[in-house]
């Protein structure tokens, strides 16, 4: 199930951030920006475990109205069930079907995420992320 974020989601999503991005995470500050200031367009993945009764928050995204990605995050223990797609199906909603992206250059998982959902490559910004470039990708 996909919902927008509650705080009491915050300290699952900081677990999941340090995992996903363990050189560069986002702090509990940039969360709660986000949180405040777009709070349409910050929406987490609920698993939800009926035998057990339990739920558990597998991911996020974070984007703006007008379809540009901030943030997406999949806990490890989660990835490759389709739920980072859906997480991006929630922009296509919104946008009917546009969004663009920043990837780390090296970031070879993210380029064939996105290139699998039919993002392609539009330019390089050299030095985004300070020690590398960034790819921009559109659909
Ligand atoms: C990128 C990320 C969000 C993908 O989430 P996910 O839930 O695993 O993605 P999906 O299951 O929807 O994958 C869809 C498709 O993307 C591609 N893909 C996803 N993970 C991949 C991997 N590790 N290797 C190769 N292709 C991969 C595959 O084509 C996959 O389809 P398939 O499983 O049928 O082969 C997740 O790996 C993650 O959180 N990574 C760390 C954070 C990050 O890099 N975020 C993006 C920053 S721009």
């Amino acid at each position: 199930m996909i919902r927008r974020f509650r705080w009491l989601d915050l300290e699952d999503i900081l677990r999941i951030e340090k995992k996903a991005f363990p050189k560069s995470p986002y702090n509990r500050f940039t969360f709660l920006y986000y949180a405040s200031a777009y709070r349409d367009n910050f929406m987490v993945y609920v698993h939800e475990d009926k035998g057990k009764g339990l739920n558990k928050i597998a991911g996020y995204i974070i984007f703006y109205p007008e379809g540009h990605i901030v943030s997406i995050a999949v806990h490890p223990a989660y990835r490759r069930r389709g739920i980072g797609t859906e997480l991006v199906g929630e922009v296509l909603k919104v946008t009917k079907g546009n969004a663009s992206v920043e990837v780390r250059e090296s970031n070879e998982v993210a380029k064939e995420f996105y290139k699998h959902l039919g993002f392609s490559r539009q330019s390089i910004i050299p030095k985004y992320y300070g020690d590398e470039d960034a790819l921009l990708m559109i659909k």
